[in-house]
């Protein structure tokens, strides 16, 4: 199979952990007969400092030709301390996901049992969570008007979905559901928000199309205290932007780390793969970043984008296999790990590409 992926490595540890995921694609290509081209683009705040823009041009054009994106993350301390930049490295990522009409983020947490002591979570509670999260990705707060007023002294941000912007993610959510667990669980915030007693009605509609699938409602507060009390409750859980970008940073906590979880952003067109850690300024060229949710990223983008199942299973087995070898990077490394099996960036990504060359 013939495929042009575009490397989006953005800033901080995004550059050292897409290095592992190309490698592994280049490794998927030798091993299964596949040609795979590459090329590379900026974003966030290393375009800025190359052009002033957050998401140059020349960025979207080559995104829009590439057949899948693998994605870094963007961010840089100089503006997350700095609330009155006006041009920051997240504008890139916001920008991207519209242009591309990425409006379904889908964040597997899946617990590898090997990671069962790296969890703050008890063993038991954990044991056998496999949840998958819809994140909508396009709407909510995010892109709603916001404003100054008042010379600056007071400040406002619309939350905001339109029917449409629901119930297409939402019958993803179904969709998947039926494949798996058949339970879906959607979060928001009825009680008091509009835009959730919206997003609950468009649920409620929907659900008799899909009978065989048992669906509940959550309010978000809630849903923060039940993810972590017990996590197996869950099968598909699908929520606005928001509520999504929070409980998907909790629920990495049932997945180890923040290092673990990847992610798949798809839409209308060319589909984004890419951790739901950010840059991570404080491990920034430490060289001790966890590769594996960019590598397991691109188990995705080889299973959702190019239809490759056993490219992806193959890429899945080898995380897995190392982590049975006892291999751990510093974020998973538990009370049992042996000192010389913790390993850096480069080192864990060696391991797993060894196991794909064999
Ligand atoms: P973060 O995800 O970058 O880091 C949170 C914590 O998790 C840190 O302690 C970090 O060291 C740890 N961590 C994250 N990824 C890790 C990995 N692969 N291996 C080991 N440890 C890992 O979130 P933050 O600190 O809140 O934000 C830092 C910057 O990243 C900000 O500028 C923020 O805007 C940006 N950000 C970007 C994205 C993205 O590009 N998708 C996502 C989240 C945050
Ligand atoms: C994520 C990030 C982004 C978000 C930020 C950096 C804009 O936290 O991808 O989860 O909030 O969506
Ligand atoms: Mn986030």
């Amino acid at each position: 199979m013939k495929k042009h992926i575009l490397v989006v490595p953005g800033d901080g540890i995004g550059a050292e952990v897409t290095t592992v995921g190309k490698q592994v694609l280049e490794a998927i290509a030798r091993k299964f007969g596949h040609e795979f081209t590459y090329d590379e683009a900026l974003i966030g705040h290393v375009a800025i400092e190359a052009t002033g823009s957050p998401l140059p041009g020349e960025t979207l054009t080559k995104m829009r030709a590439a057949d899948a994106i693998l994605f870094g993350a963007v961010g840089h301390p100089k503006y997350d301390n700095d609330p009155t930049a006006k041009v920051r490295p997240e504008q890139g990522l916001l920008q991207m996901r519209k242009e591309l009409g990425l409006y379904a983020n889908l964040r597997p947490i899946k617990l590898f049992d090997e990671l069962l002591d790296a969890s703050s979570i008890k063993p038991e509670i954990l044991r056998g969570a496999d949840i998958l999260f819809f994140r909508e990705l396009t709407g909510d707060v995010y892109f709603g008007k916001r404003e100054r007023l008042d010379e600056g002294n007071t400040a406002y941000d619309t939350m905001i979905y339109s029917k449409y912007e629901v119930e297409r993610i939402v019958r993803k959510a179904f969709e998947a559901a039926r494949t798996r667990n058949k339970r879906l669980c959607s979060v928001d915030k009825a009680n008091v928000l509009e835009s959730s007693r919206l997003w609950r009605e468009v649920v409620q509609a929907i659900a008799p199309e899909y009978a065989d699938v048992e669906v509940e409602h959550q309010f978000i507060d809630a849903a923060a205290m039940l993810l972590i009390k017990d996590p197996k409750r869950f099968d598909v859980v699908v929520t606005g932007n928001l509520f999504g970008d929070i409980l998907t940073d909790e629920a990495s906590q049932i997945a180890g780390s923040m290092g673990m979880l990847a992610s798949a952003s798809v839409g209308d067109n060319t589909g984004v793969y890419e951790p739901i850690h950010g840059s991570a300024h404080d491990i920034t060229g430490k060289g001790v970043a966890n590769p594996l949710a960019s590598v397991l990223s691109v188990a995705l983008m080889l299973d959702i984008s190019f239809g490759l199942k056993a490219e992806a299973e193959a890429v899945v087995g080898a995380v897995d296999a190392v982590l049975k070898a006892g291999y751990r990077t510093r974020d998973i490394a538990g009370p049992t790990t042996q000192p010389e099996h913790v390993l850096g960036t480069d080192a864990m990504g060696q391991q797993i590409l060894q196991l794909l060359q064999a």
